[in-house]
C-alpha cells in the first residue's frame, strides 16, 4: 500500500521566507532547475508549453506584460505536483478515485508553495485554476467562463494540447491536426474564443 499523506503537508507560511517580490524569471528558472533535475517528463512538458506561449499571446492580443507572465505561469503551472506521490504522477494504469482525488490538490498545493514569493496574481492564479473548465466542470473551484482568470484560461488550452501530443505512461502521443480535433470535440472545457486562435498558431509537430 503506497503512503501518500505527503500530498497534505502545509507549505511554508508566506512569513517564513521573504517579505519582497521576487523577479518571477528568477523564480521560474529556480523551480525549473529543480523540476528537471527530478521529474525530467514534467520539465520537458512545461518548457514546450513554454515555446507555444508566445504565438498564442500574439493571437490573443495580450500585453508584453500579460504576454510574460503567460509564460511563467505556464512554465510553473505544476509545480504543486512535487507534493503528489511518483507512484500516482507515473501510474501507467488508470487512477483509482482516490488517488485522482490526491492529483487533483496539485492546483492549490502549487500555489500555496509560491506565496512566499509574493509573484504578481496573475502569475499564481494560473497555477491554481489552469484545470478550471470553461463549463464549469474543472477544479478546484468549480469556476465557469469569465470567472476564470483569463491567463488560465489560456493555459487550460496549452496544458490540454501539450497532453495529447506527448506520450505519457498512460497514452500515446498524437499528431497535432488529431490534438486540435479531440479538443475541438471536448470544446465546452475551453474559452471558445481562444480554442479558435489556439488552432491558428503554425506548430512545429
Ligand atoms: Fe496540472
Amino acid at each position: 500500500m503506497q503512503n501518500y499523506s505527503h500530498a497534505s503537508i502545509t507549505a511554508p507560511r508566506s512569513d517564513d521566507f521573504v517579505s519582497e517580490t521576487i523577479d518571477p524569471v528568477v523564480a521560474l528558472n529556480f523551480i525549473n532547475g529543480i523540476i528537471d533535475g527530478r521529474y525530467p517528463d514534467l520539465g520537458g512538458h512545461q518548457q514546450r508549453m513554454r515555446r507555444n506561449t508566445i504565438s498564442f499571446a500574439r493571437l490573443i492580443g495580450l500585453s508584453l506584460e500579460e504576454s510574460e507572465f503567460l509564460a511563467i505561469g505556464a512554465g510553473m503551472h505544476d509545480i504543486g505536483k512535487l507534493h503528489i506521490s511518483d507512484y500516482i504522477i507515473n501510474k501507467p494504469s488508470q487512477l483509482t478515485t482516490s488517488e485522482f482525488l490526491l492529483i487533483r490538490q496539485h492546483a492549490e498545493i502549487g500555489c500555496r508553495l509560491l506565496n512566499p514569493l509574493n509573484l504578481d496574481p496573475r502569475i499564481t492564479d494560473i497555477v491554481l485554476y489552469h484545470h478550471e473548465n470553461y463549463d464549469g466542470s474543472g477544479y478546484p473551484k468549480g469556476l465557469s467562463g469569465d470567472e476564470i482568470p483569463l491567463l488560465a484560461r489560456a493555459v487550460r488550452i496549452l496544458d490540454s494540447y501539450d497532453a495529447l501530443i506527448e506520450s505519457r505512461p498512460y497514452h500515446k502521443g498524437v499528431a497535432t491536426d488529431e490534438a486540435l480535433l479531440i479538443m475541438r470535440r471536448d470544446s465546452q472545457q475551453y474559452d471558445p474564443h481562444l480554442l479558435k486562435l489556439f488552432g491558428e498558431i503554425k506548430f512545429a509537430d
